[in-house]
């Protein structure tokens, strides 16, 4: 799971997790402990060795970062594996991703009440968490892209109506 401490990540590892893979989270080293905590197997800091180099004949990789950057991983997969960049404009790759045997494949979200539904449970009894990183006023939104833009993100950034600014830096 490649940006797994983000919005999107931290819930891809523990769905994996719930799932019962066995998940490699690669992140900046500042987001380890949390990462763990949500039931990574193993951890690379992307920051000191790229994962591409250290992973090898894994099944899936999901990419949060993805783009035209996800097809790096080409080489860290299985023959029948798939690589799948959340970011799917400008991913390239799809000739080496043939050859290898490998499927890439991307989608964009839509909100399904039936999956929402099937998700419920494990989201009550903490199976999957939800983390915080930060949380704005409606009034403030602005802040949002501020801190977006700051990067680093851990979970998900939250708007509230009628609620006081609680940012956690
Ligand atoms: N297809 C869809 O329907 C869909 C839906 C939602 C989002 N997206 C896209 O998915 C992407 C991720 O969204 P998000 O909400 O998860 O973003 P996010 O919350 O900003 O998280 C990005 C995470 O990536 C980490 N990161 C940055 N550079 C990295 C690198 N080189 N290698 C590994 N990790 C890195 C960041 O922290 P650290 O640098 O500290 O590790 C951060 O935790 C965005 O491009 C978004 O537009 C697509």
């Amino acid at each position: 799971m490649n940006g797994a401490a983000g919005g999107v990540g931290h819930f891809a590892l523990q769905i994996a997790k719930w799932k019962g893979a066995h998940v490699t989270a690669v992140a900046s080293g500042r987001h380890e402990e949390f990462l763990r905590d949500l039931g990574a197997d193993a951890f690379i800091d992307y920051t000191k060795v790229a994962p591409e180099d250290v992973v090898q004949d894994v099944d899936l990789v999901v990419d949060a970062i993805g783009g035209p950057t996800s097809a790096r991983f080409l080489r860290s997969m299985k023959r029948g594996g798939a690589l799948f960049p959340i970011f799917g404009l400008g991913a390239a790759g799809g000739d080496e991703a043939h050859e290898r045997g490998v499927t890439m494949s991307t989608t964009q979200i839509r909100a399904s009440r039936a999956q929402l539904e099937d998700i419920r449970p494990v989201l009550n009894d903490a199976t999957i968490r939800v983390a915080i990183d930060s949380c704005f006023p409606l009034s403030d939104a602005s802040m949002v892209h501020k801190r977006a833009a700051e990067g680093h993100i851990q979970g998900k950034i939250v708007l509230t109506v009628d609620e006081q600014p609680g940012y956690r830096a």
